[in-house]
């Protein structure tokens, strides 16, 4: 039978997890099979990464995507009608001869990956394998170890604290399964914690919950306390991971710390973390200076690059050329991988390998702004990245990711594990 070639592809509103519009893609395909993917949305975006087409004006907020959708409808698929849908690099250089701009400035990054994404989907659907079975031989295929949310800060939480994610890694689980009931028992932890000593402000848009702190470092010592709690060895068996998102607060080789009212210079953010990574058991830390901040970034990996996972987000928006720019000068050590962030199936996987090839680890991650949408599990197992990000263990839009990583292990057995021991711990 000739290969499957897409015969329609539709667009529509849907919602998002922070009640804002966002779009569907639905792709059909000659032989009748179909497949559909949502774009997230990101609220600390990288100022180089792929826009997002939104509408504007004051109605819901200027959220709305129906020129997005437009998009879809009247550029897109026009071009995209009769291509073969197994051939996804195909399909993706259709979308990128549309809008060759790094930052798909004309269709935006929602339309480019909702459609790049139900294609795989449709694909998938087609030859009748789950879509990770697609992006990678079977002998390749892991099930990523995941950093989980406790407690969410900055943008995230009226910026109540700097830092905008306290996370945590079950280095020692056996299994994804077991460190989803270790995450789960500390996030337990942390909410008996903050119920006892003071005004619990609910939860930050990830799910962790929304912390009413002092200072950064009490919230720090708060998760230790939590792990603690819940009874595990702190560094050995469950570790820290931070994202500071330090661009949220800090440009031009300045950052302001709103919650301690000081500002600081990059080498005192290097000095600052540097004390943190000392007392704390930290094995990873993201964007730890901000995006335009290239030289504090290279420093801080030179001092720290050894002992420590340096993560960029907005540093590198998963673009291969930056991940390749910051390799050869010596920044980060791990790339954040967001399919929004560049806009297409072809062009995340090309941001992955460059960051493979140099000997980097990589993280699949969600957005802030999620739904039901799934697809990042299977770039994770189907890409073979080692680790996955999708905010805390609570809230739907987040645990229809951990539930979909626990039927993958379920099928694949516990050797498709990637572990955590790997991870070094800052101050072992
Ligand atoms: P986002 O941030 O709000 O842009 O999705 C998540 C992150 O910084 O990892
Ligand atoms: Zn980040």
């Amino acid at each position: 039978m000739a290969d499957p070639r897409i015969e329609s592809i539709v667009a529509r509103r849907v919602w998002d997890s922070r009640a804002r519009p966002t779009l569907e893609a639905e792709v059909r395909l000659s032989d009748g099979s179909s497949g559909r993917a949502i774009a997230p949305a990101g609220a600390s975006r990288g100022s180089r990464e792929a826009i997002d087409l939104r509408d504007g004006g004051t109605r819901l907020g200027g959220f709305d995507v129906q020129g997005a959708i437009a998009a879809v409808h009247d550029r897109i698929a026009p071009a995209l009608k009769g291509l073969t849908a197994i051939d996804q690099s195909a399909v993706d250089q259709a979308l990128i001869a549309l809008d060759p701009s790094p930052t798909k400035a004309s269709l935006g990054g929602n339309s480019t990956i909702a459609v790049s994404m139900a294609v795989a989907h449709a694909a998938a659907a087609a030859c009748g394998e789950p879509l990770y079975a697609r992006l990678g031989p079977a002998s390749a295929w892991q099930v990523p170890l995941p950093e989980i949310q406790i407690l969410g800060g900055g943008a995230h939480a009226g910026r109540r604290i700097d830092i905008q994610d306290l996370m945590v890694v079950a280095r020692s689980a056996d299994s994804v399964e077991q460190a989803l009931e270790m995450t789960a028992e500390v996030y337990l932890a942390a909410g008996r914690i903050m119920a006892a000593r003071g005004p619990l402000c609910g939860v930050a848009d990830e799910g962790g919950f929304w912390p009413a702190f002092d200072s950064n470092e009490e919230a720090l010592q708060t998760l230790l306390k939590a792990i603690e709690a819940a009874g595990y060895v702190p560094g050995d068996e469950v570790a820290i991971s931070l994202d500071i998102a330090a661009s949220e607060f800090g440009s031009g080789g300045r950052y302001r710390l709103g919650l301690e009212r000081r500002e600081i210079d990059s080498d005192g953010m290097i000095e600052m973390l540097g004390g943190w990574l000392d007392r704390f058991p930290i094995c990873s830390i993201e964007d730890p200076l901000a995006e335009d901040d290239a030289q504090g970034m290279r420093r801080f990996t030179q001092a720290f690059g050894s002992r420590v996972q340096v993560v960029g987000d907005d540093f590198l928006v998963t673009r291969a050329d930056l991940i390749e720019q910051a390799a050869a000068a010596g920044s980060c050590n791990t790339a954040l991988i967001k399919p929004n962030q560049i806009g297409t199936l072809t062009q995340t996987h090309q941001a992955l390998l460059a960051a493979q090839a140099r000997g980097w680890g990589t993280i699949v991650s969600a957005r802030s702004g999620e739904t039901e949408d799934s697809t990042i599990c299977d770039l994770a197992i189907g890409w073979r990245s080692r680790q996955i990000k999708v905010g805390s263990i609570a809230r739907g839009e987040r645990t229809v990711k951990w539930n979909a990583l626990i039927r993958a292990q379920e099928r694949l057995g516990s050797a498709a594990w990637a572990g955590g021991r790997w991870l070094p711990v800052s101050n072992a």
